[in-house]
């Protein structure tokens, strides 16, 4: 078998990651609020911005319930991806509408967007293939251009050095895959701990 890809894990984490599994805290607990000051700060956004969930998936449902995508609505997304992006669309009840990929990186197209996007595209789903960041700014763009803007959502922006806070800050845009950073006006979450 070849690897297309090979999560790279240093050692350094089995020393900790033994320690959470046998502290008690099975659940969410302390590391988990660390974890996200830590993210928070790597991002350099507030703590309250980001919200860690159990996985890739969640954070997709939760990103299509923020952007309020439910039946009647089109998602503009890409085939060239897992699976997991594009069953939460179904599940929300939305129309998936595919848009092509860019054949030199394999990330969704913004022309190919601009083709697909209608009265009723609700929100479109990026995915930075194998880490290549899509053109964010044209996506924006696009989405921006409706009456009633679409919502972008990009499936493992943090895999992308092109698709930080500050990329994504001038449009509505949620950042699912453990971290939703706050979508202007829709939602927040209260320092809890
Ligand atoms: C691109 C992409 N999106 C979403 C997911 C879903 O993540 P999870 O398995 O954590 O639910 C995966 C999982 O591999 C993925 O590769």
């Amino acid at each position: 078998m070849i690897p297309l890809f090979k999560p790279f894990m240093p050692e350094t984490v089995l020393e900790p990651l033994a320690k959470t599994l046998l502290s008690g805290w099975i659940g969410e607990g302390p590391r988990v609020r660390e974890f996200e000051a830590a993210l928070a700060q790597r991002l350099g956004v507030a703590v309250e911005q980001v919200v860690t969930v159990n996985s890739g998936t969640s954070s997709l449902q939760l990103a299509l319930r923020l952007a309020k995508v439910g039946p009647g609505d089109e998602v503009i997304s890409t085939a060239m991806t897992c699976a997991a992006t594009n069953e939460p669309i179904v599940l929300a009840g939305a129309r998936i509408r595919w848009a092509d990929i860019d054949p030199l990186t394999g990330n969704i197209s913004a022309s190919s967007i601009a083709s697909a996007i209608t009265d009723k595209t609700k929100a479109i789903m990026i995915v930075h293939w194998g880490g290549y960041p899509c053109d964010l700014q044209a996506i924006n763009e696009i989405a921006a251009s409706r009456a009633a803007p679409a919502k972008t959502i990009t499936d493992i922006a943090i895999a992308s050095h092109g698709s930080t806070p500050a990329a994504t800050a001038a449009a509505p845009v949620i950042m699912p895959n453990g971290m939703l950073p706050r979508m202007p006006g829709a939602w927040s979450r209260k320092p809890a701990r």
